[in-house]
C-alpha cells in the first residue's frame, strides 16, 4: 500500500520557439511543483480499478493513471494489479498539469512498489510517451524544460515564495489554445537570460500561450487585469491555461466564480517523492 501527493505545477516562464513537423510546439520554460496536490492510494488487487472523487473526470482506459499503469506493465513485464484511488483536488484544464502529475506519481509509485526495477531516467522516457508535461514531475521540482517539454533539466530550488492561484470556472483545452498561436505571439528573447533572471533575484515571468488564450476566452483578460488591481506585483497564465498564478502581497480572496488556492513551491529529494 502506497500513500503519495500529486502535485501541480506553474510555469513561471513559457517560450514558444517553433513548431515541429509532427505538430508539437518547441519550447523553453521553468516549471516549478507547487504545493497544489491530488492524493493517490495505491493498493495491489486481483484485477485493475481506478476510482476518483471527481465524477466527472474518467476512470477508464484514456485516463492518464490507467495509461501509466499499462505502459509501466508492458515495459518491465510484470503483471501484478493495483486498485488507485485519486482525490482531485488540483482543477482540470487549469494549465497546473494535474494529470500529467498524476501519470508520473503512477510510473513512480509502481517502480517503488516493484522494488525499483527502472531508473528514474527511464521513467522520464517512459512519461515522454504519456504526455509532454509527464517528465517534469519526475525531476527535482524544479525544472527547465525544452524539446515539447520533455527534455527536462533539473535545477536547484529557488527561494520559496507564495503564491495564489485563480482559476475561472471556464478551463481551456490545450489543444485548442495552441491551434489559435500565430508566429507574432512567440517571444524573441534569450529564454537562458530568463532563466538567470529567477537565480538573479530579478526574475522574468511571461508565457507565449496567454494572448492566444485570451483571443479563445475573451474574459481572461478582464481576469488578469482584476487580479493585478488586486496589486498583485505579477499576474501570469500557467501553460496553456486557463488558471493564473499571483505573485506578491495582495489576496484575491473576493474575485467572484473562480476557485483560488494559497500555494508554496515544492521541491523533491532523489529516491523520494514529493
Ligand atoms: O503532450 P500532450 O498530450 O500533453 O499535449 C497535448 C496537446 O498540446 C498536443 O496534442 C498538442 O496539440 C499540444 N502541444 C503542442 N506542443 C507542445 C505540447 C503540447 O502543440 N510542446
Amino acid at each position: 500500500m502506497l500513500f503519495l501527493r500529486s502535485p501541480a505545477k506553474v510555469n513561471l516562464f513559457l517560450q514558444i520557439r517553433g513548431r515541429c513537423s509532427d505538430g508539437y510546439h518547441e519550447l523553453a520554460s521553468l516549471f516549478q511543483a507547487i504545493s497544489l496536490c491530488d492524493h493517490l492510494h495505491f493498493k495491489e488487487s486481483e484485477c485493475d480499478l481506478l476510482t476518483c472523487s471527481d465524477p466527472t473526470l474518467p476512470v477508464d482506459h484514456t485516463n492518464l493513471i490507467s495509461k501509466a499503469v499499462h505502459l509501466f506493465r508492458s515495459k518491465t513485464g510484470i503483471k501484478r494489479h493495483w486498485t488507485i484511488h485519486v482525490q482531485k483536488n488540483i482543477p482540470q484544464q487549469a494549465g497546473l498539469g494535474g494529470g500529467s502529475s498524476n501519470a508520473a506519481t503512477t510510473l513512480w509509485a509502481l517502480n517503488a512498489l516493484h522494488g525499483k526495477p527502472a531508473t528514474e531516467d527511464e521513467l522520464v522516457a517512459w512519461g515522454a510517451a504519456l504526455g509532454s508535461d509527464v517528465p517534469f514531475f519526475l525531476s527535482s521540482g524544479t525544472a527547465y524544460c525544452t524539446g515539447r517539454g520533455e527534455v527536462i533539466r533539473s535545477l536547484s530550488p529557488l527561494q520559496n515564495a507564495t503564491l495564489w492561484i485563480v482559476k475561472p470556472k471556464e478551463g481551456l483545452p490545450t489543444v485548442q489554445v495552441y491551434a489559435k498561436l500565430k508566429e507574432c505571439h512567440m517571444s524573441t528573447g534569450d529564454p537562458q537570460k530568463a532563466l538567470t533572471s529567477f537565480f538573479n533575484g530579478s526574475s522574468t515571468y511571461f508565457n507565449d500561450l496567454e494572448k492566444p488564450a485570451f483571443d479563445l476566452l475573451p474574459s481572461l483578460a478582464t481576469l488578469k487585469q482584476k487580479l493585478l488591481n488586486f496589486g498583485f506585483s505579477n499576474v501570469l497564465m500557467s501553460g496553456s491555461g486557463s488558471s493564473f498564478f499571483c505573485v506578491g502581497e495582495a489576496d484575491p480572496a473576493d474575485v467572484s466564480d473562480c476557485l483560488t488556492f494559497k500555494v508554496h513551491y515544492l521541491q523533491r529529494q532523489s529516491n523520494f517523492w514529493y
